[in-house]
């Protein structure tokens, strides 16, 4: 993953580039493996509908094209997959440590670091297009007011600027390990392991906002799907989905 790169100046979002090149509105090809890098975006997009902060300098804002053979039901899992590999790499580069929070952010010192966006075209076709957006406060020094609370950089965490060109290589590299253990073995088991063994929530007690109401429980573990299981008073386990619900440390 990531044998070719496009790199812009300025992109709306690479999510968005990554449509763009997936409905054959550019010369370039929507290849699997594709990586669109920008070094600003101007209307960057986070989950649920939110905006993702990305001035220029610093940070790492990345897209790559994917186009798994897989059923349409496993691509929630590949989202947690590349918070595996991203939350990996993030360790191996900059020492820090750093800790996925359900479904995919990246936290260190418990503020978001980096988030991933992940979007599909065609799901129910035999080969759907997969956009892997991914975020990363790299060498960020300042966040606006509503962020600075809730949000770091690396650098900010590590005090001083980490090697960019080697954490979006490693990323790649590392990517495409945990990518083909995902989409050539059957078995989950090892994968579900490194996920859990790095997941902030587990064990601790979550807010579960979905649309029919909120509940709290023990967030347990993932299961195959990459749904979060929480556990709730009544001892009642149920599976949150991701992409219709945020789920809060309480
Ligand atoms: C989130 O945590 O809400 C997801 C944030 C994802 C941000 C990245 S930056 C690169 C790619 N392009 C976008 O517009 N969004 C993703």
């Amino acid at each position: 993953l990531g044998r070719k790169i496009l790199l812009f100046e300025q992109l709306d979002s690479t999510n968005t580039q990554a449509k763009r090149l997936i409905k054959g509105e550019t010369e370039e090809k929507a290849r699997h493996g594709l990586l669109i890098l920008a070094e600003e975006q101007t209307s960057g997009r986070g989950r649920l509908g939110r905006d993702w902060s990305s001035p220029k300098r610093g940070g790492i804002w990345m897209s790559f094209i994917l186009r798994p053979k897989l059923p349409a039901e496993s691509c929630p899992m590949l989202t947690l997959v590349a918070a595996i590999a991203v939350n990996d790499t993030i360790r191996r580069v900059s020492g820090l440590d750093s800790f996925i929070k359900w479904p995919n952010d990246i936290v260190i010192s418990g503020k978001k670091t980096c988030g991933i966006l992940t979007e599909a075209t065609g799901l129910l076709s035999e080969e759907p297009n997969i956009i892997l957006g991914i975020g990363i406060n790299a060498n960020r020094k300042d966040f606006p007011e509503e962020l600075s609370s809730s949000a770091t950089s690396l650098s900010l965490e590590k005090g001083k600027d980490i090697n960019r060109s080697l954490l979006i290589a490693e990323i790649c590299n590392s990517l495409e390990k945990y990518y083909e253990e995902f989409t050539e073995q059957g078995d989950l088991t090892q994968l579900k392991a490194e996920y859990e063994k790095y997941l902030i929530n587990r064990g601790k007690q979550v807010r579960v906002l979905a649309k029919e109401g909120e509940y709290a429980g023990t967030a347990l573990g993932i299961n195959e799907q990459g749904a979060l299981l929480v556990e709730t008073k009544e001892k009642e386990i149920t599976t949150v989905v991701s992409g219709e619900v945020s789920v809060r440390g309480i």
